[in-house]
C-alpha cells in the first residue's frame, strides 16, 4: 500500500466488525480506494459481510450512496424541454412492465430516461428482452441517449461504464460473496445508479413475495423507506410502492415471450394486472414529475403510447414490425387434477424460465430469444384436468426435464368453500412518500 494513503483497509473492516458507525472520511476513501484496485477484493468482501452482518446507519448509507456516484458521471437532463421521471422495479418473474411504461408516461409529456440492466438468476432484464427485437441496440454514447430522449420522449439502455464504476465491481463482487441481500447495500446500490442517471423524479417498485428479493413484506417496506429517503436527501423527488411478486405478473415469462405481452398492452390489450399496475405506476409517475390532466388509460387505448414505443424502438435500430424470435420446440404441463387453481409460486416459475434458456447464470453468457413459459391459468381461475397450465418454450429441448423439475408442486389446486377466495398478496401492499 503507499504511504499517502489516508487509512488501511483492516482498520476499516475492524471497525464495522466492531459495530462501529463509519464516518464520512472513512467511507470515501475505502469506496474511492476500492474502485482503484487499492482495497483488494479480499478486503471489500469482509467489510461487505460485515455491513451484512452490523448494518448501517442511515447518514452511512447516504454516504456510501454518494461515494458510489462520485466514482464515476452524473448525467444532466437540463437541456429537456420536459419534466424527466424514471422508474425502478427491484425485479420478478414476468415483470415485463417497463416495456409499457416509458412510452406510456412519455406519450403523457415526460422525458423517462432510462437505464436498465440484465436479467441475472431466476429474474428477467429488461435489455434482454429488447434485445429479442430484431436490430435493437441497448448500448448509446451519451449523446445517443439524449437524441432518443429528445425524439421520442423515452428511452431505455445500458448505463455505460462510466456510471457508478463502484457500484459494477462491488455488484459482482456481492454476488459470488453472499451479500447482496443487505438492505444498505441494496438500497446504495440501485440509488447511486438512479441519482447518477440525473433524472428529477422516480418512482420505485419494490416487490416482495416468494418471487423477489425481498420475500418479507416488512423487509421490502424497510428497503423502500431507505430507498425514498436516499432519493429526497439527493433532491430527487421519491416514491415507493411495495407490490406483488407472490406469482408471475402477466401471462409470460422469457425475453421475447414478454415483449410480445407488452405489445398487446401498448395495442390496448393484454392481461388485466399487467394494465392494472402499468397504469398505477404510470399515474405515480406523471403526479411525482408535476404532469397533471393527463390519462394514462386513453393514451394506450387510442395509441399515442404505442407510437412513441415505435419510434423509440426503430431509434434504437429495432424494428417493430419484425417477427419476434419463436423457440426451437415447446413442451405443453397440464393439470392433474380438477377444481380452482389456489396458489402459483413464482419463484419455480422464475427458475424453470432459466433453465429453459431465457436467463443466464454467467455475466456475459448469451441467452435464448424465443425461452420461456406461457401460463395459461392463474390463481382464482378454475382449470380442469388434462388442460393446459403452462407451455414451455425452449431451443434446447434437453432442458424440458431440468425445468420440469423446478416446476414440482408450482401449483395447488382445489376447492374453495363459498365466499372464500385465494389466498394472496395485494397488488400493491404499500405506498411510500416519506
Ligand atoms: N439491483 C441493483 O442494481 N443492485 C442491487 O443490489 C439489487 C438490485
Amino acid at each position: 500500500m503507499s504511504a499517502i494513503e489516508k487509512y488501511s483497509a483492516a482498520e476499516i473492516i475492524a471497525a464495522k466488525r466492531d459495530k462501529h458507525v463509519l464516518n464520512d472520511s472513512q467511507i470515501d476513501w475505502v469506496i474511492d480506494a476500492y474502485t482503484r484496485g487499492v482495497v483488494a477484493d479480499e478486503q471489500m468482501s469482509a467489510l461487505l459481510m460485515a455491513i451484512l452482518l452490523n448494518g448501517m446507519q442511515l447518514p452511512e448509507i447516504s454516504r456510501w450512496t454518494d461515494a458510489m456516484i462520485n466514482s464515476g458521471e452524473k448525467m444532466n437532463w437540463s437541456v429537456l424541454n420536459r419534466p424527466t421521471v424514471d422508474k425502478h422495479s427491484t425485479g420478478g418473474v414476468g415483470d415485463k412492465i417497463t416495456l409499457p411504461l416509458a412510452p406510456l408516461v412519455a406519450a403523457c409529456g415526460a422525458a423517462v430516461p432510462q437505464l436498465s440492466g440484465r436479467g441475472l438468476g431466476h429474474t428477467g432484464g429488461t435489455l434482454d428482452k429488447l434485445e429479442s427485437i430484431p436490430g435493437w441496440r441497448a448500448s448509446l454514447s451519451n449523446e445517443e441517449m439524449l437524441a432518443v430522449l429528445q425524439d421520442c420522449g423515452a428511452v431505455i439502455c445500458a448505463a455505460g461504464a462510466g456510471l457508478a464504476p463502484a457500484d459494477k465491481k462491488l455488484y459482482a463482487l456481492r454476488d459470488v460473496t453472499a451479500t447482496v441481500e443487505a438492505i444498505p447495500l441494496i438500497a446504495s446500490s440501485i440509488m447511486s445508479k438512479k441519482i447518477a442517471e440525473g433524472t428529477g423524479a422516480l418512482i420505485l417498485d419494490v416487490k416482495t413475495g416468494v418471487g423477489a428479493f425481498m420475500s418479507d413484506p416488512e423487509k421490502a417496506k424497510e428497503l423502500a423507506r431507505v430507498m425514498v429517503g436516499l432519493g429526497k436527501k439527493a433532491g430527487i423527488k421519491t416514491r415507493a410502492l411495495v407490490t406483488a411478486m407472490d406469482i408471475p405478473l402477466g401471462l409470460t415469462a422469457g425475453n421475447a415471450l414478454e415483449v410480445r405481452e407488452s405489445v398487446e398492452v401498448l395495442s390496448g390489450g393484454g392481461p388485466a394486472d399487467i394494465v392494472e399496475l402499468t397504469l398505477i405506476l404510470a399515474r405515480e409517475m406523471l403526479e411525482v414529475a408535476g404532469i397533471s390532466g393527463k390519462d394514462p388509460e386513453k393514451a394506450l387505448k387510442d395509441g399515442s403510447a404505442m407510437d412513441v414505443w415505435r419510434r423509440m424502438i426503430i431509434a434504437q435500430g429495432g424494428n417493430p414490425d419484425a417477427a419476434l424470435p419463436v423457440a426451437r420446440e415447446t413442451k405443453v404441463i397440464t393439470a392433474q387434477s380438477s377444481g380452482t387453481m389456489l396458489s402459483m409460486d413464482a419463484m419455480k416459475v422464475g427458475i424453470a424460465t432459466w433453465r429453459l434458456g431465457a436467463g443466464r447464470s454467467r455475466q456475459g453468457e448469451k441467452v435464448q430469444a424465443g425461452a420461456g413459459i406461457e401460463i395459461h391459468c392463474k390463481p382464482g381461475e378454475k382449470i380442469s384436468a388434462g388442460a393446459p397450465i403452462f407451455t414451455l418454450h425452449t431451443d434446447t429441448p434437453e432442458a424440458f426435464a431440468r425445468a420440469e423439475e423446478a416446476l414440482t408442486d408450482v401449483v395447488t389446486i382445489g376447492d374453495l368453500a363459498k365466499g372464500e377466495s385465494v389466498d394472496r398478496l395485494p397488488l400493491v401492499l404499500e405506498r411510500i412518500t416519506e
